[in-house]
Parts: C-alpha cells; structure tokens; sequence
C-alpha cells in the first residue's frame, strides 16, 4: 500500500517536472525568438538566404554547440583569436564584423535553440509557389502604403521586407523599347509595383536616414532583354558632382547563379551579381555635351590648356566658360589626361549611355564590364525621377544575367542633394522577379 502510494508521488512528480519541463523549455524558445527578432533579423534569416550575414538554418548541425556558443557570445574575440571559421566567415562576409550581441549566456542559449528549432526542415520551406499565384498586383500595392509606414517605424526595415515577400511582376512584351520615350503606351498598360525602401546603416559610410520612401517599378521583358520603368521622389534634381556635391543615382542588380542567391550587398565571394547603374551627371551630360571645369568653375583661367593651343587665343586671358564642351572633350581625346589615355573606364567622356554595367563580388569589388549592352534615359520633373533602363539578358555572357524562374532584383538609390555616395546609400533587398506570360 505504502509502495503504491509511494509510486503514485513518484509518477506524479515525474510528470510535474516533465510539464514544467516542457513549460520552460517554451518559454526559453519564445524568449529566443523575442531575441532574434529584435536583435539579428538585421542581418540574419533562417532559411531565407543570405542577407549581411550567413542563413542560419542549419547552422547546428554546420558547428560545434561549444562553437557556437563561443561565436555568438563575442564574434570580435573569436576573430581577434584567430579562430579559422570565424575569420574564413568574416572574409567571405565582405569583412563585415558581426557586433558582439551584449547578451547573456542564457540568452544566447536560448536564441540558439530559437534558431535550432526554425532550421527543421518543415518549418524551413515555405508554399511561396502558391502564394505567389495568389498575391495579385492589387494587393501588392494596397500592402504597400502600411508597409512602407511600418518600414519608417521599425529599427530592422530588412527583416520586414524579408517577411513580406515583396514581389515584381514583368509582362512579357513584342518589339522594341525606346528608353528615351517615358511616356510609351506600353507603360500605360503596366501595372505598378510600389516596393518600400530602406538605408544602408550596416557599415560605414552608411545612411541613417532614408530621404527616399519607395520606388515604384513598372517592368517588361523579352527573351534577351528585361525593361524597367523606375520612378521615385526627389525633391531636388542633383546632376554635378564635386568635393562636396552628389549626384541622384539608382542601380539594379541581379545574381548571376539563382540557385544560391548571393548576399544582396553587391553579391559576395563565389556569389558574383550583374550591376546596371545610372547616373543622373552621365545623363546630363547626354542631354547638354559633356560638363567639365567650364560648367564647374566658369570663371576659372589657366595659362595653358593643354590641347587647346591651337584654338585659343594666348593673347589673352581665357576663361573655362569660353571652352566649349566639343573642344574639352577633344582636348581629353588627344591623350593629355592620364586616365582617358589608358582607358579607365571611369574617366570615358564618350559615353554612349548613361548607364554602366558592371560586376561584383562584395563592397569595394565593382568592376565594368567590357561589353556595354545596356540602355537607360532619365528625366526629373516636378519633383520627380523616372528612370527608363533596359538591360540585357540571356545573352549568353557569363558576366550578365540569366533568367530562370526564380530570378531576384535589387535596388540601390543615391540622392544626391542628401549626401548619397558610394555605401551611403537607399536601398531594396532581393525581390522576387515574376515574369508573366
Ligand atoms: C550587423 C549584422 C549582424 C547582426 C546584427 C548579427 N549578425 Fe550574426 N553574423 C553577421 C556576419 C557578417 C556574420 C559572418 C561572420 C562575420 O563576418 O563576422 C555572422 C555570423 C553569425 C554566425 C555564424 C554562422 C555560421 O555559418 O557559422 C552565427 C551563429 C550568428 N551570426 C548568430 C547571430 C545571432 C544569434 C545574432 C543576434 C543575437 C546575430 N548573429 C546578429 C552579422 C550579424
């Protein structure tokens, strides 16, 4: 009888610690969670891709729990330690340094077993086929204007754009585009996509506040080419650059390999991207020939021009402003300037357009690309930038884009009158590009 009772607590004790077991190993995952969401969606997904640092579904079963616990408690010391992942992740993360969480052992316990349970498999794959189908443009756009008020409140815009799954529809179009006409029927016809946009503050120099809400996308594609109709607010028309003047810019890009979609920060390593970017002072340039010292400085003398000689008139003073651009760019011709002479694509004053195409494999890795295929025309008005760029595709070279049916977009946004330069810069994580029949 004794030994019945006896057994009877046992079982029910048992039991009790078992319940409160369960009840605390939920509550250590719901404080995980609370954890990542506010402190590493930033830069992390689980089972999303990559974003400024690794996917960390899986990364359980990648490292060692002692590792892992080591890593997360101070990446910095584990770098500075010379742990070989940490500094082989370090270097294939554009070397940007994780900062140390601030958090405490049980804390990062528990946003780790967050992070363990995210990574089964089940929970990793999302129906985004069916929904997909489902999300009409409509939708899109109705979901925009709270997301982008969402976007200004939150301190970690990218782990909502991740969540909301943002998409781009293209339709598919005949013929030929020409960038130069913004006001073409066929946009007419277009359905919009209003994609919020966020800042650049990962890492230096960044931008801490955006200027620049959202871009609305309009685009169309064919077998080799794919259209986009980008416009956004810019209060100011910023086309002149100068120590301490910025000129408006935007860029697409595009993973070169779709099948393991590279960071969204200009790609990484083995992760190249395909960059297409306009500026505002090339397309100034196209519209009023070349600006140099004579638009800058106008009343700017020198004794000699070199190359002019012929031209101008020794006898007296000449000033920058009597320069015309026909002769500035004649005078760069004839070899004077050390980096027209040797081909740096970054002193070209014949541009044929007012669009680049280049490559990436992380920040401070942006290279040209040798064959220039791409088209653009932009135009500011009343407050307002449309930007036409047609891009091409499938061509065949390695360094462009192919299209597959899980092709991603980016965008960068630099508005100059803000100080927009280089990394300070707006920007869009990947978006997924629908290509309708
Ligand atoms: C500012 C961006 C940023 C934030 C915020 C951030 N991380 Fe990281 N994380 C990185 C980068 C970048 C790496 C790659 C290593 C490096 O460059 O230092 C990384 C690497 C990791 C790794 C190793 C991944 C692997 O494949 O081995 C883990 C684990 C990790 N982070 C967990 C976290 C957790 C948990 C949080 C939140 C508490 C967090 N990170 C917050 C940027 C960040």
């Amino acid at each position: 009888m004794n030994e019945m009772n006896f057994m009877k607590k046992l079982i029910i004790l048992v039991a009790t610690a078992f319940f409160l077991h369960l009840q605390t190993e939920a509550q250590n995952l719901a404080d995980g969670e609370k954890i990542f969401k506010t402190t590493c969606t930033a830069c992390h997904t689980i089972g999303k891709g990559k974003l400024v640092g690794p996917d960390l579904a899986g990364v359980n079963a990648r490292r060692t729990p002692k590792w892992l616990l080591e890593f997360t408690k101070s990446p910095q010391a584990l770098i500075k330690k010379g742990d070989p992942i940490a500094t082989k992740l370090f270097n294939d993360y554009n070397k940007i340094q994780m900062p140390d969480p601030n958090l405490t052992e049980v804390q990062i316990k528990n946003v780790l077993a967050f992070i363990k349970s995210k990574s089964a498999p089940a929970t990793v794959v999302k129906p985004v086929i069916a929904n997909t189908k489902a999300t009409t443009a409509k939708a899109v756009i109705s979901n925009t204007t709270s997301k982008i008020q969402e976007v200004k409140k939150t301190s970690s815009p990218v782990a909502d754009w991740i969540d909301a799954e943002y998409k781009i529809k293209s339709f598919s179009f005949a013929g030929e585009i020409n960038p130069k006409d913004l006001n073409a029927s066929i946009w007419n016809n277009q359905k919009t996509n209003m994609l919020p946009i966020s800042v650049q503050n990962f890492t230096y120099p960044n931008l801490q506040t955006a200027s620049v809400d959202s871009i609305s996308v309009k685009s169309v594609y064919r077998s080799n080419q794919v259209v986009f109709l980008l416009e956004w607010l810019d209060s100011s028309k910023n086309v002149e650059v100068d120590v301490d003047k910025f000129c408006d810019q935007i860029a697409i890009q595009f993973p070169l390999n779709t099948n393991e979609i590279p960071s969204y920060m200009m790609g990484n390593k083995d992760g190249m991207v395909h960059i297409i970017h306009w500026k505002s002072i090339w397309q100034e340039d196209k519209e009023k020939g070349y600006r140099d010292v004579q638009v800058m400085y106008p009343n700017m003398w020198v004794d000699i021009y070199p190359g002019l000689e012929s031209y101008l008139d020794r006898s007296k003073r000449v000033y920058a402003q009597d320069i015309t651009s026909e002769q500035i760019v004649e005078t760069h011709s004839f070899g004077n300037m050390p980096g027209t002479y040797s081909h740096n694509p970054m002193s070209q004053i014949k541009r044929k357009e007012p669009v680049e195409e280049a490559n990436a494999v992380g920040f401070g890795t942006i290279a040209t690309q040798e064959t220039q295929q791409a088209k653009a025309w932009g135009q500011w008005s009343n407050g307002k930038w449309t930007v036409c760029i047609v891009v091409p595709v499938n061509t065949g070279n390695i360094y462009k884009a192919k299209f597959t049916d899980k092709t991603k977009v980016a965008f960068a946004l630099w508005d100059g009158g803000f100080g927009n330069i280089g990394g300070r810069k707006h920007f869009i994580p990947w978006v997924d590009l629908i290509l309708e029949k």
